[in-house]
């Protein structure tokens, strides 16, 4: 079993039945989904996904498990999501599966969050992984400009076709290579109010619990009750 299926399979051992969960995107929530799946099946599990991207919709739905938008539920009791870098002060960038819109979403209405991942994402600064941020296709080239003059090194990702890839709200995503961000806040407040930006990949002070795959077993870090 890899890493990633260890904290996956761990993390579906917190929701209990009756439970509203916020189901997240990646190859790590993946195999959250899958466990939830079986315990659907095997364990007569009655929940309510909500989905934070179309493949976790579908991916959910194969599986038989019932599905709502974050609007047709009063609050999520639990979101499980990976995450592309976790700071020491458990910060976390997201987004490198261009879900970050939904993804911060449906974490801002939950109770509870909770980040599965291997290892690997911890560090001690954020900043290695690029950062995503979403912007509106209108403009955006206005806004890469802007992000390049501000010393951002911003980045349009692109599809293998050489297209910018499109979100499931049909906006872009623009990568800043920012090496480190020595003060995530003080970035964020600047993101939040660029004209354009629709949403970044900063998730600050969000996270209740973190599960950490390691080749020892699964190591559970309680950030906050
Ligand atoms: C998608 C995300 C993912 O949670 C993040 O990219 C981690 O993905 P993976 O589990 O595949 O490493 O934020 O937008």
């Amino acid at each position: 079993m890899n890493l990633k299926e260890m904290v996956g399979i761990e993390a579906a051992g917190y929701v209990k039945d009756g439970m509203v969960v916020g189901l997240g995107t990646g190859s790590t929530a993946y195999y959250m989904i899958e466990e939830l799946g079986r315990r659907v099946k095997e364990e007569n599990l009655s929940i309510i996904g909500v989905p934070t991207s179309y493949a976790s919709k579908k991916q959910a739905e194969a599986l038989g498990i019932p599905v709502r938008t974050i609007d047709e539920v009063e609050a999520v009791d639990l979101t499980i999501d990976g995450a592309d870098e976790i700071s020491s002060d458990n910060h976390g960038i997201k987004g490198g599966g261009a879900a970050l819109l939904f993804e911060k979403i449906v974490a801002t209405y939950s109770k509870k969050v909770l980040w599965i991942v291997d290892e690997s994402k911890m560090v001690d600064t954020l900043g290695a992984f690029p950062l995503p941020v979403e912007v509106i296709p209108y403009g955006s080239q206005q806004v890469l400009r802007l992000f390049e003059k501000q010393g951002y090194r911003p980045v349009l990702r692109l599809d293998e076709d050489g297209t910018p890839v499109k979100t499931d709200c049909h906006n872009y995503i623009i990568d800043l290579h920012l090496d480190t961000i020595a003060d995530p806040e003080a970035l964020a407040v600047t993101l939040d109010s660029t004209v354009g930006v629709v949403e970044h990949g900063l998730f600050l002070n969000m996270v209740h619990t973190i599960i950490i795959g390691k080749s020892n077993g699964p190591a559970v870090n309680h950030v906050r009750p």
